[in-house]
């Protein structure tokens, strides 16, 4: 620890991104479509019908991507594997260029002293998967479960850190009930069976890595996002109470306490949704873990509102926002960190997502300075910073992203990198916030702190 800087020695500074984001090559080297390829294709789903076709041609340019990684002086890069392209029918053996690609990426980055932490699913189910049910099919944890373990057993040998299943509340609830996220579909039984079967696939894969991947920390990547009731009135409260449920305590409890929320399962009731859970499974989402990633980008003001079949509404937020309009509060973030220590676990934490996109714009000097970044990610690792302060274990922060990238419903409108890219000709950038970044780093975060 560096004197004014509260981040440990080891603290792994890291950066994170997903496969369907960046690699592109979405017909190459066998892989097969997966829902976001089918989603993304239909007219009107996306932002200018963008798909991740080509995305960063990550596929092909992950050399120069990783040297950029290394010059940022990242200790640890969160990247996930595309279950598409490693098991394309959605069972069976691994596809050896599949593994063969992951192979070369995992050693690369061992080479360069980046420590890596490999996601399992990033949202990209084979579309072969959908077609069977998907996730509100109870077959589908399964064959995750089966995919984990054949991947721990192919890559187990180069990672470490394991985290089978980002954010299953999008997965769920923006893709099986909102719609707005693949498959698009708008069902909130479907959601909750979804929900359900994605916290399943987690628990039984946790067991599954472990028999394959001696070496394995397994953990999980939940989105936790900062929720107050927008004003005094019970509607309100009982509003942000169940937005909680929603999106927090319906992934946090089974995880952390073996249960679904009771408040949760009596609103929801008369959806049948719960009925997917069967006897034991509670047991297998439980499984103890070796940490927890948090990603986190929001902080929600909930009001009631009678037209929402939840009946909550976020109101727009009253104080400054990134180029998403999501609202920049950096308190939220030690808030979340400091709620799952006291309600939930005191393993280890990473912040294994945390970032903006801004319209940033490239220079005449083709420089990219993007200072509303720079504040932003600054304001977040303060928080962090008092978070740890405040007894959180935190060993960890992943910016989102180390590239520009596909920012699924949104195409390639919104920009999240420390690296610019332009799609056209795939030139990477560094923008102002990667230099930036690179001296926190070497800093130990004691840059944080200066003036
Ligand atoms: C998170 C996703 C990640 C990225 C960021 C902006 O919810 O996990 O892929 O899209 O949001």
């Amino acid at each position: 620890m560096s004197p004014a800087s509260p981040f440990p020695e080891d603290f792994l500074w890291g950066a994170s991104t997903a496969a369907y984001q960046i690699e592109g090559a979405a017909k190459l080297g066998g892989r097969e479509p997966s829902i976001w390829d089918t989603f993304a294709s239909v007219p009107g789903n996306t932002r200018d019908g963008d798909t991740g076709e080509d995305a960063c041609d990550h596929y092909h340019r992950w050399r120069e991507d990783f040297g950029l990684a290394e010059d940022i002086g990242l200790r640890s890069y969160r990247m996930s594997v595309s279950w598409a392209r490693l098991q394309p029918r959605g069972r069976g053996e691994l596809n050896p260029e599949a593994v063969k690609f992951y192979r070369e990426q995992l050693a690369d980055l061992a080479a360069r002293g980046i420590r890596p932490a490999v996601t399992l699913y990033h949202w990209d189910l084979p579309q072969v998967l959908e077609d069977e049910g998907g996730w509100p099919e109870r077959e589908t944890a399964f064959r995750f479960a089966d995919f984990a373990a054949r991947t721990a057993a192919a890559l187990g040998d180069l990672v470490e850190d394991w985290i089978p299943v980002n954010e299953a509340w999008c997965s769920s609830f923006l893709g099986y009930y909102r719609g707005v996220h693949a498959p698009g579909r708008r069902d909130l039984t479907a959601a909750i069976r979804a929900a359900h079967h994605l916290n399943l696939a987690h628990g039984l894969s946790v067991a599954a890595i472990r028999q394959n991947a001696a070496r394995a920390r397994v953990g999980t990547a939940v989105i936790m996002t900062d929720v107050d009731p927008a004003g005094d009135h019970p509607g309100d409260r009982a509003a942000a109470l169940l937005s909680d449920g929603e999106g927090n305590r319906m992934f946090l409890d089974p995880l952390f306490k073996g249960i679904y929320p009771e408040d949760v399962k009596w609103q929801l009731r008369h959806t049948g949704g719960f009925d997917a859970v069967a006897d034991g499974d509670l047991e297998a989402i439980a499984a103890p873990l070796d940490f927890v990633g948090v990603n986190h980008y929001h902080h929600m003001r909930i009001t009631a509102d009678e037209t929402d079949p939840l009946g909550t509404r976020a109101l727009p937020p009253d104080g400054p926002v990134t180029g998403f309009g999501w609202e920049i509060n950096p308190e939220s973030l030690s808030k979340v960190l400091l709620r799952l220590r006291g309600e939930y676990t005191e393993l280890p934490v990473y912040v294994t997502e945390n970032g903006a996109c801004f319209d940033d714009r490239v220079g005449e000097d083709g420089e990219i300075d993007d200072a509303e970044r720079i504040d932003y990610l600054a304001g977040y690792l303060r928080a962090a910073g008092e978070a740890i302060e405040k007894g959180v274990d935190l060993r960890g922060y992943f910016v989102w992203s180390l590239l520009d990238n596909y920012e699924w419903a949104e195409g390639y409108s919104k920009r999240f990198g420390l690296v610019h890219v332009d799609y056209r000709t795939q030139k990477r950038t560094p923008k102002r916030s990667a230099g930036w970044y690179r001296g926190v780093i070497a800093s130990g975060g004691e840059a944080l702190y200066g003036d």
